[in-house]
């Protein structure tokens, strides 16, 4: 495991960024693993800066992304979809039939999860996986207790996970209980794992995935496995270390 500790965020999304962008450089058909969440919206930032400036071309890339919330539609504001459109997909030169997020409103789940699956080994695996991480050591949805076996499933969210997401949404009774997400399974046929930590609340997290052993409970501790995984984090993130 590699570990590069920034300043701060802003180095953090800046780091991230260039290691994408030179994966782009290098491969101009790369396949990326994509994340939501707070933390690597700076990093689509960065991104879309250099793509602006002229130094990327996307033209050939294909994304997958981890999740997908159950119950809402691709233009639900609070969508994963909608999220990648809005923050990154949009502002690019990116195919969008080439950007791949599971169908969280697909009738049969278990269906939409295999047929994800299967895109993820014929349009993958990703060159490279961005990850954040979650105070429970999630990964994607991959809440702690999941199989360091699974394939794409449904998920039903923690508490925590729903409290932690509530901040996107009007009401409670709003944010979504189920998910489908790549498993942890799925996650490690990425050929690079890139995790994303930022700010004091994940410290504890970033403390255990360093020194833990690998355990279900904690599902980011499976990437310890992986043989090619970079950490990113900063100072505040890795406070505890
Ligand atoms: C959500 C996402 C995860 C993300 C996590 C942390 O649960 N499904 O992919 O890593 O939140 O989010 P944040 O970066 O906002 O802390």
């Amino acid at each position: 495991m590699e570990v590069i500790v920034t300043n701060n965020y802003e180095e953090l999304s800046r780091k991230a960024a260039e290691i994408i962008d030179s994966q782009l450089k290098k491969e101009p058909a790369s396949v990326l693993g994509l994340a939501t969440g707070s933390t690597p919206l700076g990093t689509y930032k960065e991104l879309v800066k250099s793509y602006e400036k002229g130094q990327t071309d996307y033209n050939g890339v294909s994304t997958l992304n981890l999740d997908e919330y159950v119950g809402l539609s691709p233009d639900h504001h609070q969508s994963y979809r909608c999220f990648m459109d809005k923050h990154f997909f949009d502002l690019i030169n990116i195919r969008k039939e080439n950007t791949y997020v599971p169908d969280g409103r697909a009738e049969d789940l278990a269906e939409e999860s295999s047929r994800y699956e299967q895109i993820i080994d014929e349009i993958g695996p990703p060159d490279l996986q961005l990850l954040g991480i979650g105070e429970n050591g999630h990964i994607g949805f991959n809440e702690p207790g999941t199989s360091f076996e699974s394939g794409t499933h449904v998920v039903e969210l923690t508490p925590s996970t729903r409290q932690a997401n509530a901040r996107f949404f009007d009401t409670m009774e709003e944010v979504p209980t189920y998910a489908v997400t790549m498993g942890i399974q799925s996650i490690h046929k990425s050929k690079r794992i890139i995790l994303l930590a930022s700010g004091k609340h994940k410290a504890e997290a970033i403390r255990q995935l360093i020194y833990g052993e690998e355990d279900e409970q904690f599902p980011a501790s499976s990437l310890k496995g992986h043989p090619d995984l970079t950490l990113i984090v900063d100072q505040e993130a890795y406070a505890l270390v």
